[in-house]
C-alpha cells in the first residue's frame, strides 16, 4: 500500500478552535507579530516544537495510574531505570526534569574556562550550558551540514578530520568531553551514521576523551541508520540504538522527544567517580536520585514511551509523514532544507521572500503569514533568534533565515499535514506582496521569545 496511515486510532480528542482570518489578523497584531505571545487555543495547527507535545498512548496513561510517588526508592523509579538501562546500557542513570538539567549537571562537573567541547552541532541549551561554565562550544558537522540544499544520507555526521585537528591544536587536556547529537536538531534533524559514531568513539578513546551522545531523537536516528546505512537494513531500531550507545561513555536525554513524554529526561554515565559528583549536584537542584525532578507518574510514562518510540510501525509512519510534508512543500516550488529530517521541515525564508532583506526578518514574515493564512504556528530560526550586534552596535544577520515546522509526535493526522501543505503553497503564491518587520521592543538576550514587532510600511 502506498497510502501512509497513522498506526493508531484516536480514543480521546482535543478540539481545535477554528478562527477566521480577520480574528487571526487582530490576534497577530495584539501579539506584536510574535507567535510565542499567542494563546495556544488561538492556534489551529501548532508546529512550534516537537518537544513535550506528543500524544501519549493508552499504555502510557495506564502506566501513569501505577505511578508510585514515594520520595525514595519508588517502584516507578525501578521500572524507569530498568527501561533506560535496557536500551541505553549505561551503569549510572540520573533522572532530571528535562534535557537541559542533565546538560547542566554534566557540564558543571566537567567543564572549566579554557576548555572546548566539540559536537556535530550544539543545540542552543547545550551551547548555553557549556558557555555558562566558561568553556567554549564548537560545531564540527561535515561541510554538507552547513549547506541547506546539499544532499547527504547522514548530513548530521561529525567531521572527523576537523575533530582530529582540534584535538591536535588544543590538546586532550583542554577537551573534557566530546558530544554527538542524534539527530542533529540545529542542523535540520539530520541523522548521524553508526559508522560515524564508531569513528568518533574510537578517536575519543585513543585520546582518553569521554564521549557522550545527546540522545533526544535516538529512535528517529536509529530508523535512518536502518534505512540508509549499508549492512543495517532489517535490524531492529532497538538493536541499532543499543549499538549506538555501546560506543559512548554516557548520554544526556530529553524524554520530551523520543521518550514520548510531556516532561522528563536523564543523564547517564559509566564513570563511577563522575556519577558521585553529579548525584550530589542532582540532590541539590533536581531532587532525590530516584525521582530527579519528576513525579513517579512521569517516570512511568517515559519507561513505556521509550519503547513505543522504537516501534517499527511508529517510526516508519513518523519518518514517512515528515518526508511527505517536506516533499509536498518542495513540489509547490518552496526551497526547504534537504533532505527532510526526522522531526521537522525547515523552509528557506531567504529563497521564499527574496525581496525582504535579512535585517527585515523574512523568516518572521513567513511565520506571521502562515498564522494569518491558516492559523499555523511555526518558529523563525534566523535573525530574530540569532541576530547579533557587532562592536559598533550594528545588527548583524544570522547565517541562515529558516522557518521550522516541527511535528508533534502522534498528535496530528494526514489531513492536518495536507492542510499545512496547502497553506504554505497559498502563501507562496502571493509571496511578492509580503513585507518584512521592524523590532519595536526586545529583551537583551533570547529576544525572540518576547520581542514585539511591526510590519515595515509599504514603500
Ligand atoms: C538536541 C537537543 N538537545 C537538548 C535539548 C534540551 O532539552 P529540554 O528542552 O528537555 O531541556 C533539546 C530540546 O529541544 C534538543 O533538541
Amino acid at each position: 500500500m502506498k497510502t501512509i496511515i497513522e498506526p493508531f486510532r484516536i480514543k480521546s480528542v482535543e478540539p481545535i478552535r477554528m478562527t477566521t482570518r480577520e480574528r487571526r489578523e487582530e490576534l497577530l497584531a495584539a501579539a506584536g507579530y510574535n507567535v510565542f505571545r499567542l494563546r495556544a487555543e488561538d492556534v489551529l495547527i501548532d508546529l512550534l516544537t516537537d518537544s513535550g507535545t506528543a500524544a501519549m498512548s493508552v499504555e502510557q496513561w495506564a502506566a501513569m495510574m501505577r505511578g508510585d510517588e514515594s520520595y525514595a526508592g519508588s517502584a516507578s523509579w525501578y521500572r524507569f531505570e530498568r527501561a533506560v538501562r535496557d536500551i541505553f546500557g549505561f551503569r549510572h542513570i540520573l533522572p532530571t526534569h528535562q534535557g537541559r538539567a542533565a546538560e547542566r549537571l554534566l557540564f558543571t562537573a566537567l567543564c572549566r574556562p579554557g576548555h572546548v567541547v566539540p559536537n556535530n552541532t550544539h543545540f542552543d541549551t547545550t551551547r548555553a550550558n557549556i558557555e555558562a561554565t566558561g568553556a567554549e562550544a564548537v560545531d564540527l558537522v561535515i561541510p554538507e551540514g552547513w549547506v541547506p540544499s546539499a544532499q547527504h544520507p547522514f548530513k548530521g555526521n561529525m567531521d572527523v578530520a576537523r575533530l582530529r585537528a582540534l584535538i591536535g591544536e588544543r590538546g586532550r587536556e583542554a577537551i573534557p568531553l566530546c558530544m554527538i547529537t542524534v539527530t542533529n536538531n540545529s542542523g535540520g534533524g539530520q541523522p548521524v551514521s553508526l559508522a560515524n559514531i564508531r569513528e568518533v568513539s574510537l578517536l575519543c578513546r585513543q585520546h582518553g576523551i569521554p564521549f557522550y551522545v545527546d540522545a533526544c531523537r535516538f529512535a528517529e536516528n536509529a530508523w535512518f541508520i536502518r534505512e540508509r546505512e549499508a549492512g543495517q537494513s532489517g535490524r531492529t531500531p532497538l538493536a541499532i540504538a543499543r549499538d549506538m550507545f555501546a560506543l559512548a561513555d554516557g548520554c544526556t536525554m530529553s524524554a520530551k522527544k523520543d521518550g514520548m513524554a510531556n516532561i522528563g529526561g536523564f543523564l547517564a554515565t559509566n564513570d563511577d567517580r563522575l556519577a558521585r559528583v553529579e548525584t550530589d549536584q542532582l540532590i541539590l537542584t533536581e531532587g532525590f536520585p530516584t525521582y530527579g525532578g519528576m513525579a513517579g507518574r512521569d517516570l512511568e510514562a517515559i519507561a513505556v514511551g521509550l519503547f513505543e518510540a522504537l516501534d517499527e510501525d511508529y517510526l516508519c509512519y513518523r519518518i514517512t509523514s515528515t518526508r511527505y510534508l517536506g516533499e509536498h512543500i518542495a513540489r509547490a516550488g518552496v526551497s526547504i532544507l534537504q533532505p527532510p529530517g526526522g522531526h521537522a521541515i525547515y523552509i528557506d525564508a531567504t529563497a521564499f521572500f527574496p525581496q525582504i532583506p535579512a535585517l527585515e526578518l523574512p523568516g518572521q514574515a513567513l511565520v506571521a503569514e502562515l498564522y494569518r493564512e491558516a492559523g499555523i504556528r511555526s518558529v523563525e530560526i534566523g535573525t530574530l533568534m540569532f541576530g547579533k550586534r557587532d562592536a559598533t552596535g550594528r545588527e548583524q544577520p544570522a547565517a541562515m533565515e529558516l522557518v521550522r515546522l516541527a511535528i508533534p509526535r502522534r498528535a496530528y493526522t494526514q489531513s492536518h499535514v495536507d492542510y499545512v501543505v496547502e497553506a504554505v503553497a497559498q502563501v507562496f503564491e502571493r509571496r511578492e506582496s509580503v513585507r518584512g518587520f521592524r523590532i519595536v521592543e526586545q529583551a537583551p538576550s533570547l529576544r525572540h521569545f518576547t520581542a514585539r514587532l511591526e510590519p515595515k510600511p509599504t514603500a
